[in-house]
Order: C-alpha cells, then structure tokens, then sequence
C-alpha cells in the first residue's frame, strides 16, 4: 500500500512528482506530499492531509507556484500508524532537515526504534512508523556517511518489509531508493534528462519504457540521466532494463464517469484478452503455452490449492470447482493469510495456484513463499506483468485484462476467471479426463463468453432500480450455492466495500443452519439463482427468506417466469452455457454494488479505509 514517485533531472520536479503521484494513488489516498530539494540546497515539503481530497489540494498548492527544485520525492499514504492528517502525511524529515523520506511498509520495532531516538534527545513531530527511518537516516547522514550507506544503515534496523525513497541536503542532486522484503516494489528507469523511480511502472510511462524491477536487498542511486543499482553490501549490480508492455491510456477515465464503470464496460474485452493465443475458435483447439509443466508433473498431481485474497480469492474458488469437475484433481482455494500461517501439507504433487491482480499482496507472496519451500509446482495468475509474484512462481499465467484503476476488482476477477477455466481444460486434457471433442465443445462456448458478458452489462438501469431500493436496508444477505457461491461472496464484498452496507455472501444450503434467525423485514436478500441443476432448491430458500417477510432480488435466466412468482425483484441474465454462468451472473452484482454507492454517495474508486494493493498484512 502506499505510493511512493521520485524525480531526479533537467527539470523541475513538481509537476512531474504530483503526476507521478496520480499515477500511484490507488495505492492509497488518505494524504499525499512532496519534498524536494530547492535551489539553495534545502529539503522543502508540502503535506495534505484531507482524505481522499488530499492529492488533488496538494497539486493547487503547488502547481505554478514557487516550490521548484530538479530533485523530489512523493508519496500518497494508506494510513497504518497514526490517523489522517497532515502531519502523519509524508515525506518525513530527520531533526534538522538534511533528510526527508517516503515509505512503504510497515516498521514492526517501530515502537522500541522511537523511544531509543527519544532517549537520545529526537523530538517526533508525527505518530507514524515511518518518522524513525527520516531521523535514523538522518543521524547517519550527519555522521558523514553517504545517503546510501546511510539508507541501508537505517534499513538495517528495522524489522519488516520495506520500500523507501530518500533524498540529503549533503547530495542534492540525487535520490535513494531501497527495497527489503515484498512490501511493493521500486521500479527504476531514466532518460536523457531525467532518472525516475516508482512504486509501480504505469507512474514511469511518461518519462521512459525501459525499467528495472527492485529485488528485496536492493538500494539505487538515481541522478539526472543515471541509475546505479546495488546491493546492501555496496557492490554494483548490472541488470539489463525490460520493456514496459503496459499503457498508461489505460490510468485514464476517459469518458466515463470512475475507472470502475470504465473497467466493468471493459469485461468483453478483457475475456478476449484473457482467451488471445489460448482458444483457438477455427479448430477448437485450447493451448497454455505459459504453463511450464511437464506431462509427467501434471499427470502426477493430486491435488490443486489455488490461494488469494478478496475478490483473488473468489476467482481462486470458481478456479478450484472448474478444475475439480473438469480436471478431476481435488481442489480447494483457500486465503492466502490463513495457508501461509497453518502450516499446511504441500508439496510436488500439489499444484499450488496463486491468483493475484497487482502481484504484490502480502499474504499471497507469503503463501506462495511457503508453497516455493515446500517444493510444490507454483503458478501464479497475474495481471501485473514484471510484479514480485512473477518472480516467485515458477510460471507465470498473465489475464491481461489491462490495468485496472478502481481500488473494486472488476474486469482483473473476470479476466482471471477466463484464464482459470482455459486452465482446467488444459489440465483436464493433458491428465486425459476429458477428450478432444469435449475441448472443442468448451472452446465453443467461450467463443460466446464476451457477448452474454456484454449482454449481462445491459443490465444497467434494471440494477439501477434495485440499486435505488436496496440502498435503503442496512443490511444484505447474497446467497449461492455450487458455482454461484464465489459469485454470492463476490457480490456481498463490492456491496460492503463499495457501498459500505453490512453484507453476508453464504452457501443457501448454510441457511437453516443459523442463518435464518436473521431473516426479517429489515435484511433484504440477494439469490444467484440462474437456471441449472441447483435451481429448484434456490427457489426453496427464496421462499424460506420470503415466508419469514423478507424482501428478495434474484438474478434468474431470461424466461425463468417462476422467480417472479416467488421474488420482490429479478434481474434477468441471458441464457449461456452453465459452465460460463457465474461470469453473466457477477456482472450485474458488480453494477448493482456500484450504483448503491453512487446513490448513497459513495466515491467508487476511492472507497473509505481500502487502497488497491495491500503491500503489509
Ligand atoms: C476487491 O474489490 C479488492 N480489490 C480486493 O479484495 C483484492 O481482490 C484483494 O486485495 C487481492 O488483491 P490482489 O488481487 O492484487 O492480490
């Protein structure tokens, strides 16, 4: 969490530091600042901490005014220790300002590191964690080491993950950057004029497309025009810059009103994407060229883990129930913060698939660490190319749904969903469980799957009318079962996290098993209840839910007349395959979650308390 922009160049470094810094945000927006180093030589920083408004009055501050200075650092803070305001916001500065820094990560000896600066005569002036790194790196600074030598000192000294970027009155010319652990990476890159370093490669589009990825343990050095990487030890490394392939059209709304409906119009493309060079529709044929597995490991598997977390996690679990029906290896998805904890039976037979939209989730890199160790096949399925997961794994398979914005998941669980699928007809294949004929036959379907998701978007003002009148309860049940369960769960975390209204997701068939003391007129209920072999026992629930005066929403397959018979609202969805339903049936949740928080103004792409990569656990 936590975005982190530095400029070192030709140029001045404000407005190309608050435009670096739109280009992290989603990484977390509870305040935003600057420092940068002027033309006498001194560290001068801009703070803002106005919540969600925090970056946008920092750039009125400081656009066309008189802050100048080629060489800057900025960060946009998800708030860990101490609240929201400015004087928790970054960078911070050591005692005497020769020092300023911006951080990511969380210090975890925070506590013990300030009461020795304390003791030594340091006066803190915020509640953060990261105020000891300015003044630890500042002490060292002043006894004449070289910033880098003292950002590895100070680094040196704390425990946990971290990512920090530092700038010295004493090297005016010049920022540090430092990565220990998986707390988010630094991307570096440079052109003739300017170097500029990241916490994700989109913030580097405008200055260059050649970059080089931090490794845990690695520092840098940059200057106008120069990067120098090394290790914590001071020796030089050599790493041959890669090609960035994403675009930075993509950080752009466009025009549409937030990234998220943008990201959830783009769904349809977002399948084609995922399906290019996989699904061949002329001979039905399907192909994972990225699945780097021998036919002996994958006939040896006996079992799948698929881990992530939120929306990662559902897409994990239609993942796990594609992969078990077609594949027939017993699979499970679980949260990756609970497998990395409970010491879990892995190992070469099991296929662990992690499955990650920014690659940079805390507890899934811890998860799929663990399952690295403990020597099982690990696959990662990704969305952010070049991200620490990539470098984890031992293959990659990217979704490519294109950068997603809004902090809500939307066309990355779609696009991972497709990936999935393709993965458990490949696995089902190679293991012999299903013939040609059969590939040939789910091909054809999703050759169809980007239309019944473009249909299911023209959803919009149907779910806009029931948007308008679940806005009223306080509290939301989504119920599924089987394949629609994720999907229930999916629906009931964009309500909460969008709309911030209590939601449950539960498996129907959970219901009578406590449930059901909830039911009344002040919980409205939402039942994924397309037509399929579970469909006569949903129409049970609902009538459960309505016999005990609760209101009801299901989303039915056209023609489905017996919904609206038992239920208050139905949203139709079109006919498809039942392998493909949770993909028609989510789209409308995710419209249905965006518009409540439209109507009880909310902000979509800025949800309260959340940031869109969750770097610390
Ligand atoms: C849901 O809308 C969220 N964005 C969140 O649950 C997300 O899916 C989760 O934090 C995992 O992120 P990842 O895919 O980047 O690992």
């Amino acid at each position: 969490m936590c975005g982190i922009f530095a400029y070192a160049g030709d140029e001045n470094a404000v407005p190309f530091l608050i435009e670096g810094l739109r280009a992290v945000e989603y990484r977390g927006y509870d305040s935003a600042g600057i420092a940068v180093v002027d033309e006498h030589g001194d560290i001068r920083t801009v703070k803002r901490g106005d919540h969600k408004a925090s970056l946008e009055n920092l750039a009125q501050t400081v656009i066309g005014g008189e802050l100048s200075g080629n060489v800057g650092i900025g960060h946009t803070r998800w708030a860990t220790h101490g609240e929201v305001n400015q004087k928790n916001s970054h960078p911070h500065t050591s005692h005497n300002s020769s020092v300023a820094i911006a951080h990511n990560g969380i210090i975890e000896n925070f506590l013990q590191l300030k009461d020795e600066l304390i003791e030594s005569g340091i006066v803190f002036l915020s509640d953060t964690d990261s105020e000891v790194l300015a003044h630890l790196v500042g002490i060292a600074v002043e006894s004449g080491a070289s910033l880098r030598e003292s950002v590895v000192r100070a680094a040196a000294r704390i425990k946990g993950n971290t990512a920090v970027v530092a700038v010295s009155v004493n090297e005016p010319e010049k920022v540090v950057g430092l990565r220990v652990g998986n707390a988010g990476g630094i991307v570096v890159g440079s052109n003739a004029h300017s170097s500029v370093m990241a916490s994700d490669t989109i913030a580097l589009l405008p200055h260059t497309r050649q970059v080089v990825y931090l490794e845990p343990g690695e520092v840098v050095e940059i200057e106008a025009g120069a990067v120098r990487l090394f290790d914590l030890d001071g020796n030089a490394i050599y790493r041959q810059p890669v090609e960035i392939g994403r675009n930075f059209e993509a950080a752009k709304k466009g025009n549409y009103a937030h990234f998220m409906s943008k990201e959830i119009a783009e769904q349809p493309d977002a399948i084609q994407s995922a399906m290019r060079g996989r699904a061949n529709f002329a001979t039905g044929a399907l192909s994972l060229p990225e699945v780097e597995l021998t036919q002996h490991q994958i006939k040896s598997i006996d079992r799948v883990v698929l881990t992530g977390m939120g929306t990662s996690l559902h897409a994990g679990m239609f993942g796990a129930s594609v992969i078990e029906s077609l594949a027939r290896i017993p699979s499970v998805a679980e949260n990756s913060s609970e497998l990395r904890y409970r010491d879990p039976v892995l190992g070469p037979k099991t296929l662990v698939v992690a499955v990650t939209q920014s690659g940079e989730t805390a507890d899934t890199l811890a998860a799929m660490e663990f399952a690295r160790q403990a020597g099982s096949p690990l696959a990662v399925v990704l969305e952010i190319d070049g991200s620490q997961a990539t470098r984890v794994a031992d293959f990659t398979l990217p979704v490519r749904a294109g950068q997603e914005i809004g902090v809500a998941s939307t066309k990355t669980l779609i696009a991972s969903m497709t990936t999935l699928l393709q993965l458990a007809v490949f696995l089902a294949r190679a293991r012999g469980a299903i013939s040609e004929n059969r590939v040939a036959e789910i091909v054809g379907m999703l050759a169809g799957l980007p239309s019944y998701v473009s249909a299911a978007l023209d959803l919009d003002s149907e779910v806009s009318s029931l948007a308008g009148r679940l806005s009223e309860f306080a509290d939301l049940l989504f119920l599924g079962r089987g394949a629609q369960l994720p999907v229930a769960l999916e629906g009931a975390l964009k309500m909460k996290e969008l709309a911030y209204i209590h939601a449950e997701g539960y498996p129907a068939g959970e219901m009578k098993h406590g449930v059901n003391a909830l039911l009344g007129p002040d919980m409205a209920t939402v039942v994924c209840a397309p037509t399929n072999n579970l469909y006569e026992k949903m129409l049970s629930n609902i009538s459960e839910v309505k016999a005990r005066g609760g209101e009801v929403a299901v989303i039915a397959t056209v023609g489905d007349e017996s919904a609206q018979r038992v239920a208050d609202h139905v949203i139709y969805v079109p006919e498809c395959p039942e392998l493909l339903q949770p993909f028609v049936t989510v789209v409308p949740l995710q419209i249905l979650a965006y518009r409540t928080a439209l109507v009880l103004g909310r902000d979509p792409d800025k949800p309260r308390n959340l940031a869109k990569t969750v770097t610390v656990e």
